[in-house]
């Protein structure tokens, strides 16, 4: 079995972070988005694994590699426009040849990974397994149509969803799939649509079948998303401590990586720091992951992803929900205010007075 897992696309709506930086290399939990994906797929024994990147993006290779760092074989695929997932099957033909394949959208986070798919795909004997799952906004997905336990029709964004079950984006096909994406046409929006490769599949007579995820998953296209997988990964750390811990109460799970110092302050965890890292006179509250080399001293922050290398000084008010890039400094005044909600992009340099 082979692996196909996207990291293309534009990440609009996580502009300014975007601007700079592939939405796949935002770490949740201090690791690479794309790392989750990767190590799902291995845990499933599947080895052979193509990465679709944008044309001229060089920051997933430079990342990962050949793969070895990750005990998997990466080949790398181009994708000139966004043409739409079902174009990403079809430009993957080659690579995948006559094996079948797991297709996993790397923006896509869940719990338990993916051998549960793979085994039940398996014991189907299907042409295509799709992983489902219960969504309150199924018309921001595609849909699947189910009629005594069976898929009967998928449709793609409807305006009026047939169910409430979304399509995630884990998709295991046999090599019938290649016949669908080279048989449909584009969309209204210029996109070959994975859902109308199934629909194609289902009105061929082809069989799909189709497991529910019960557990936690998200596609992370928004801020809001990328705040609340880092919750729930860090709701599932260890107590791990390296580095000096002085004068400081400590509650629930804290990570921090080598040569970190924390000095008189509060981590109310679960809460991850990276190598390096300065936590002065702080108070850190639940589900905040900072990143390598950072500086976090008289200011309270929680809830938020902080990358690495950026400070935050003397912000005396709350920062929360926020979302901030690499090298980022927000240095206020030690004056109270209220709380402050931030999504900034690297080199963002802000003063509060
Ligand atoms: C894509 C697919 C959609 C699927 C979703 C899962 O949507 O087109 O069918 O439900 O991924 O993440 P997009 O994220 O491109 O809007």
């Amino acid at each position: 079995m082979k692996a196909l897992i996207t990291a293309g696309g534009h990440g609009t709506r996580l502009r300014p972070i975007t601007h700079t930086q592939n939405k796949h290399l935002i770490p949740i939990a201090n690791k690479l988005m794309l790392d989750y994906a990767l190590e799902y797929v291995r845990q499933a024994n599947i080895i052979d694994v193509a990465i679709i990147i944008n044309v001229g993006d060089d920051s997933i290779r430079s990342e990962f590699g050949d793969g070895s760092s990750r005990n998997i074989k990466i080949t790398y695929i181009p994708q000139d426009a966004p043409l739409g997932l079902a174009h990403v099957v079809k430009i993957s033909e080659n690579f995948v040849g006559d094996d079948p394949f797991i297709f996993y959208l790397g923006d896509n986070i869940l719990v338990g990974g993916v051998s549960r798919f793979v085994t039940e795909f398996k014991n189907a004997n299907s042409n295509c397994h799709l992983a489902l799952s219960k969504v309150p906004d199924p018309n921001r997905f595609g849909v699947a149509e189910i009629k005594d336990n069976k898929i009967i029709g998928i449709e793609e964004k409807p305006s009026v969803p047939k169910s409430n079950l979304a399509v995630t984006g884990i998709y295991l096909y046999d090599n019938n799939i290649f016949e669908a994406v080279n048989n449909i046409k584009p969309s209204a929006r210029g996109e070959l649509e994975i859902s109308d490769a199934h629909q194609y599949l289902l009105d061929k007579g082809y069989h799909i079948s189709y497991s529910e995820i019960t557990g936690w998953w998200k596609d992370t296209g928004k801020p809001s998303d990328l705040l609340e997988a880092n919750r729930l990964v860090l709701d599932n750390i260890d107590d791990s401590r390296d580095g000096i811990i002085t004068n400081t109460e400590v509650s629930g799970n804290l990570q921090t990586g080598k040569n970190v110092k924390i000095i008189d302050s509060k981590i109310d965890g679960p809460v991850i720091i990276g190598d390096d890292s300065i936590i002065e006179n702080a108070h850190i509250t639940p589900h905040t992951s900072i990143g390598r080399r950072c500086e976090i001293i008289n200011s309270e922050v929680g809830y938020s992803i902080i990358m690495s290398d950026s400070k935050i000084k003397n912000v005396t008010d709350k920062i929360t929900g926020s979302l901030l890039g690499n090298d980022v400094q927000i240095i206020g005044n030690n004056k109270d205010q209220s709380s402050h909600r931030f999504i900034l992009g690297d080199q963002s340099r802000i003063e509060v007075d």
